[in-house]
């Protein structure tokens, strides 16, 4: 496992890019994982300046979104403040400014009427698509990887799963407060791809910036691996390893 500590955050978003952007240069169908929150929104910009200004090529690359809230459908007749769904924060942040081809977007579907059907099938496409080359990740407070709560299983495949009440109360925090909606209406669900999947990346690739992560980050990276910190299977992760940091989130690594 590569452990790389960066100043601040537009450092860990720059590294993030250019290790994203050397692997669309020399595999040019490559397959992403990709994932929504507060920390890959950095890596994203970088793409797209990068896009614009350097021609950095999408047109053949596919993408794979990690998870989605069950229930929630991109809804583009909303401003984006309203429209809460993973969907729509990949299409405002990055999607909508590159050249990924459409059919080569992959996101879960929150709405899906069949919803083990769907999971099934998401698998199935990323088999098809030949595995997903290099996955992003975060880490959330309460060590999770995706929407795989603390308890989840460590060989999971893409499923719902409930929502752990610190993800809800943190998802309240970084982004439903701001749109007036409570957290009775939050979603409590989430359709996500599983640690199994996640573990069969050729190149997992871990951001996390800010002393809030300091403490889980350590746990994640230097504990036991267990499946109250789901994140830990990073220890277990067969492929290329790179975990990119800043100073405050490292600061509890020994
Ligand atoms: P964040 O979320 O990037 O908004 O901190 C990380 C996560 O929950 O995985």
């Amino acid at each position: 496992m590569d452990i790389i500590i960066k100043e601040n955050y537009q450092e860990i978003s720059l590294a993030a890019a250019s290790i994203i952007a050397d692997l669309i240069r020399s595999k040019p169908d490559c397959v992403l994982g990709l994932a929504t929150g507060s920390t890959p929104l950095g890596t994203y910009r970088e793409l797209i300046r990068r896009h614009k200004e350097e021609n950095l090529d999408f047109f053949k690359v596919k993408t794979f979104n990690l998870d989605e809230y069950q229930g929630i459908g991109i809804d583009l007749s909303k401003p984006y403040d309203q429209d809460r769904s993973a969907a729509r924060f990949m299409h405002e942040e990055l999607f909508k400014h590159i050249n990924l081809q459409k059919e080569n977007i992959y996101l879960p579907d929150g709405l899906a009427r069949d919803m083990n059907n769907f999971c099934a099938w998401y698998e199935q496409e990323i088999v098809k698509a030949g595995g997903i080359d290099l996955q992003v990740l975060g880490i959330g407070s309460n060590g999770h990887w995706a929407f795989n709560e603390p308890g989840s299983s460590l060989s999971s495949r893409t499923r719902v799963q409930p929502l752990a009440q610190q993800t809800i109360d943190d998802n309240y925090e970084s982004f439903y407060k701001k749109s007036g909606i409570s957290k009775e209406a939050m979603p409590h669900f989430a359709v996500t791809l599983g640690i199994g999947t996640i573990l069969e990346s050729r190149h997992a690739l871990m951001l996390a910036n800010g002393e809030k992560k300091a403490a889980i980050l350590a746990k994640a990276l230097q504990g036991p691996v267990t499946s109250a910190i789901t994140a830990s299977a990073i220890q277990t992760h067969p492929g290329k390893v790179t975990v990119i940091l800043d100073r405050a989130a490292a600061a509890k690594l020994k």
